[in-house]
């Protein structure tokens, strides 16, 4: 009797998964929990949570989301930094019905300067940082990014600054949800002759161009 009951669960289980999950779906500000309406998930997916800490001015915004996440996107973490302010995020998931993963605690936002400086800027409607405008990395923030969002061919947003090694692998990922145009290169340091071993390797990792 119990190994027919066992039987029957591991049916029921193996056809919850080819049909998709059910998830929870929502986002809230300010908070480490959030409900809403449940999806079906396609059948690659998880349930994911992701938490966002945005700093800006000294001010910390926190988010936090769940849906259906790619099982590739699970497990991440990393972070974005401009002259205007610091983001990251981390992301868990979890593989029964509607389940809520549990965010993994984020250690505070990392000052120490690792000595790569990357040009910095968000801008509008145009492409290119003054030169002078760069950014002193910190923390595991060691790679260059430019990210480029076009509206059509017209660039709506321009951003330049320091990011961790896991958002360029992130972001070269087929259907990256990243926005726009996502390009990561080496910075300049005082180690120069390493980074431009480097270099050709985070170029060959990092170069990735997404669209919606
Ligand atoms: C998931 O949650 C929704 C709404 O909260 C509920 O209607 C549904 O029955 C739940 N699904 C499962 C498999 O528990
Ligand atoms: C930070 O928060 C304070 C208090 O809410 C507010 O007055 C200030 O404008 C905020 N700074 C920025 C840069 O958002
Ligand atoms: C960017 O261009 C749009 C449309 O041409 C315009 O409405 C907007 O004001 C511009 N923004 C800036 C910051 O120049």
């Amino acid at each position: 009797m119990t190994s027919l009951i066992g039987i029957l669960c591991l049916l029921s289980a193996l056809t919850a998964t080819s049909v998709g999950l059910s998830c929870i779906s929502c986002f809230s500000l300010d908070a480490t929990s959030c409900t809403g309406d449940s999806l079906t998930c396609t059948s690659k997916n998880l349930c994911g949570s992701t938490y966002t800490e945005n700093l800006v001015g000294g001010n910390i915004t926190r988010s936090y989301n769940r849906g259906c996440l790619p099982s590739s996107e699970c497990n991440l973490k990393g972070g974005i930094s401009t002259n205007q302010g610091r983001i990251r995020s981390i992301i868990s998931c979890c593989d029964t019905d509607n389940c809520s993963s549990s965010i993994p605690i984020l250690p505070p936002f990392n000052n120490d300067l690792n000595g790569v400086v990357c040009p910095s800027c968000v801008s509008s409607n145009s492409t290119g940082c003054n030169p002078s405008e760069t950014i002193k990395c910190k923390g595991d923030e060691k790679v260059c990014f430019t990210q480029t969002i076009k509206h059509g061919s017209t660039v709506i947003t321009y951003i330049r600054g320091c990011t961790t090694r896991s958002v360029c692998d992130f972001a070269s990922r087929e259907g990256s949800p990243l926005e726009g145009e996502f390009v990561c290169m080496s910075g300049v340091s005082s180690l120069q002759q390493n980074l431009i071993l480097l270099c050709s390797l985070i170029l060959y990792y990092c170069t990735a161009s997404i669209k919606w």
